[in-house]
């Protein structure tokens, strides 16, 4: 019988970065819940917020702290960058800046008294200043600004970094249930139910260097060795397991480098498998970017045909329904399973890693978001996501990892009648909803994911969670806010999304429109994704072909081409290859090429800015048509690698198009397009040619007075 996978990790790359609205009208479609059971899913998680609203003060401080000071408010977005920036920060001169920057900015005093936590309201700033809860002076409680100021100003910055930092321990603190597995191990086991499961993540990611990710990789194996000898469970699912990150087991875990990754990588995420089978525990691999989606199906395709790995039901992955293509890797998972005759664990998550997509599709110049751009848009691919992963109860034991009242509902209401799944909630997080769950269903499987680890490790988790619990989109953000109520707050995502008429979200615009309008209107050069096999197959093809070409670079002066000496180019990467030849220009071409060039000036100036700066978009364009051979002549001629020679030719995009808005904006009058004023004409002629014209700001610093008195009428 022939495998379907082949033709669902097709379906999976053709999804990536797909038009969002038709993925969502798709999602509407398979969407299986009637208006009876959305309504009764409501009706449930409004009651689940009320419950726990009730049990509010038991929330952690951590919570208070971030409904007060989460992204929607400057300080709180002080606070972040201060947590986020803080430990890596090399060197105490920058920090103690840093802190002064954004310690100083804020307005802090409109916080105060607006929290109902009495932590939050005033021994936040002695926890924050001095790392113990202190009684603060009345002063404080009178004007907290200066306050603050002269608290700074008097205690000096180092003093204050140090009890910022302390701070930021604290709130890391929050999240991280041990510094040792062993210390992990014994905390987990005293806070919780004796029933209670785990999936210990040991911290880290990343690794920059071949020793960070041995040693990653020991502290894995150790882990996992601890949570063996805790004991066997029932069944692998009853038993506690571990997360693994498989970007800290390997510094170049990149597309790029499949064939490195497939040898390298592989065999140590193998190693740590057997162990696990071995010990019979569970065994997750998390998700984290969207490009490295591609390659953890390669390993996880691997491990999951692996003879060594068979008859052994704890090799789990996580599937993260904000990625346009989770439903079709959905299928994939299920297809896997049923080839390869085992059941895998599926962790359904919605994504941790949102704000960094965006980020990086935009900065890439991709065709569109690897994600959903809507919240409710990754509600609703999380529900079909979740109906796919539980109607194959033989192929997945579905895992559903989420800390919104609605997504639990949800899968109450999926599960009515009786299926085998297990809910997760993140250690710190959560534990108020999962009461409430396990009060009204006693064998209701929860388990915790717990990272273990020293604080430096902590940094980019914690960051994730920071923003998670930050952003006013979040479930758990205005989850036990009094002035949010439960109904607007649990708003149903299908009839949330008709009402956007399931549209993209109008204020994060295509990465390629990504510039404000009005600021910088000029189109973003188009990027090509590496870490997309479909675009990166052309790319490839193009570059071996400019590398077999025999280049010949010469003179061409008036359409003519002109000898000169001839030599051979080789390339810098493979010194004795040719790739071509290049004709140098004799005088006599460059007194002719000069000679013509001052004739045309007179007409090239009279034609004005407005049509220079069409000539600039007009490069900028082919340039970008042709992009595919000039990373190819680049790679061939410069050695450069296929990552740089793809940022030189969109920098070389982007400056014609930003030379020619600013020719527009500078030299030619709003009115009367497309011509500039004769003076212009005349000064550019005098001037310092087409330069001088186009960079007016850099040209301002280089001749300084003389420069801004001619051109000020013209700014
Ligand atoms: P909700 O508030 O319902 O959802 C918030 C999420 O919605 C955001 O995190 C984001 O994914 C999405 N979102 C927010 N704004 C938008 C927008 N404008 N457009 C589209 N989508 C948006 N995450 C991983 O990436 N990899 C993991 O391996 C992983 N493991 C986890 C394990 C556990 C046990 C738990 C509880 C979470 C894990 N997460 C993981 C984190 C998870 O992806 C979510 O970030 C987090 O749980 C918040 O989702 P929610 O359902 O609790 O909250
Ligand atoms: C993260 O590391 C929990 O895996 C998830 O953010």
């Amino acid at each position: 019988m022939s495998s379907i996978l082949p033709e669902l990790r097709a379906t999976i790359r053709n999804h990536t970065h797909a038009d969002e609205a038709v993925v969502v009208e798709q999602l509407l479609h398979e969407c299986s819940l009637d208006n009876k059971q959305r309504e009764a899913i409501r009706t449930h998680a409004i009651e689940f917020v009320d419950r726990c609203r009730a049990k509010s003060h038991k929330a952690g401080t951590l919570d208070a702290f971030l409904q007060e000071f989460g992204l929607s408010n400057n300080e709180g977005i002080a606070l972040m960058c201060l947590a986020e920036s803080l430990l890596r920060v090399p060197d105490k001169d920058t920090a103690d800046r840093l802190i002064a920057e954004k310690i100083l900015s804020g307005d802090w005093a409109s916080h105060k008294g607006q929290s109902k936590s009495r932590f939050v309201n005033a021994s936040v700033w002695g926890l924050m200043l001095t790392g113990r809860v202190v009684t603060l002076d009345d002063d404080f409680q009178v004007d907290t600004a200066s306050w603050m100021k002269r608290l700074v100003s008097s205690l000096g910055e180092p003093v204050v970094r140090k009890a910022v930092l302390q701070a930021m321990r604290i709130m890391g603190g929050q999240y991280v249930l041990g510094r040792t597995i062993e210390e992990a191990i014994q905390k987990g086991t005293a806070q919780n139910h004796s029933d209670a499961r785990f999936s210990f993540d040991m911290l880290g990611e990343g690794a920059r260097t071949d020793a960070d990710a041995r040693r990653y990789f020991e502290a894995y194996a150790d882990a996992i060795s601890s949570i063996v000898a805790t004991g066997k469970r029932a069944s692998v699912s009853d038993a506690n397991g571990i997360s693994i990150k498989l970007s800290a087991l390997h510094p170049r875990y990149e597309f790029r480098q499949k064939q490195r990754v497939m040898t390298e990588l592989l065999p140590r995420v193998k190693a740590l498998a057997l162990m696990a089978k071995s010990g019979g525990i569970g065994f997750s691999i998390d998700a984290e970017e969207c490009d490295r989606l591609d390659l953890s199906l390669d390993i996880f395709a691997a491990l999951a045909r692996d003879e060594e790995l068979s008859n052994w039901n704890g090799l789990g992955f996580v599937l993260q329904a904000y990625q346009k293509r989770a439903t079709h890797v959905a299928r994939w998972l299920i297809a896997l399973a049923a080839e390869t005759g085992r059941r895998l664990m599926v962790r359904l998550v919605k994504g941790a890693y949102w704000d960094v997509e965006i980020k990086h599709a935009q900065e890439q110049g991709m065709t569109d978001y690897p994600v959903f751009t809507r919240k409710c848009h990754s509600d609703v691919s999380y529900q079909v996501c979740a109906q796919i992963l539980l109607g194959a109860q033989r192929e997945i034991f579905p895992q559903f990892a989420t800390h919104n009242a609605h997504s639990v509902a949800l899968i109450r209401e999926l599960t009515q009648g009786g299926k085998e799944y297990e809910f997760q909630r993140l250690h710190g997080m959560g534990h108020l909803l999962y009461d409430e769950v396990v009060k009204e269903n006693p064998n209701a499987a929860v388990r915790v994911y717990a990272p273990v680890g020293k604080h430096k490790a902590l940094l980019p988790y914690l960051v994730r969670r920071l923003l998670e619990n930050g952003a006013n989109s979040s479930f758990v953000n205005r989850f036990l806010d009094a002035q949010v109520s439960p109904a607007q707050l649990l708003r149903d995502p299908m009839d949330e999304t008709r009402s956007h008429a399931v549209a993209p979200h109008s204020g994060i615009h295509l990465p390629r429109a990504t510039y404000p309008k009005a600021a910088h209107p000029w189109a973003n050069a188009w990027g090509i994704d590496l870490a997309d096999p479909l675009e990166v197959a052309p790319l490839l093809e193009a570059v071996m072909a400019q590398g077999d070409n025999q280049h010949k670079a010469e003179p061409i002066v008036g359409g003519e081409r002109m000898p000169g000496l001839s030599q051979l180019l080789h390339s810098p990467a493979r010194n004795a290859t040719a790739v071509g030849e290049v004709v140098v220009a004799s005088e006599e071409a460059i007194e002719r090429a000069l000679a013509r060039g001052a004739l045309a000036q007179p007409a090239w100036d009279r034609i004005g800015a407005h049509h220079r700066a069409a000539c600039l978009e007009r490069v900028a364009d082919l340039m970008e048509a042709q992009c595919h051979s000039l990373i190819g002549l680049i790679v061939a001629e410069a050695g450069r690698t296929i990552d740089d020679a793809l940022s030189e030719v969109r920098e070389a995009i982007d400056f014609c198009r930003y030379y020619a808005q600013q020719a527009r904006a500078h030299f030619c009058a709003p009115q009367s397009l497309p011509g500039p004023t004769g003076e212009v004409n005349e000064l550019s002629l005098q001037g310092r040619g087409v330069f001088l014209c186009i960079s007016p700001r850099s040209e301002e610093r280089r001749v300084g007075k003389e420069w801004r008195s001619r051109w000020a009428p013209y700014h």
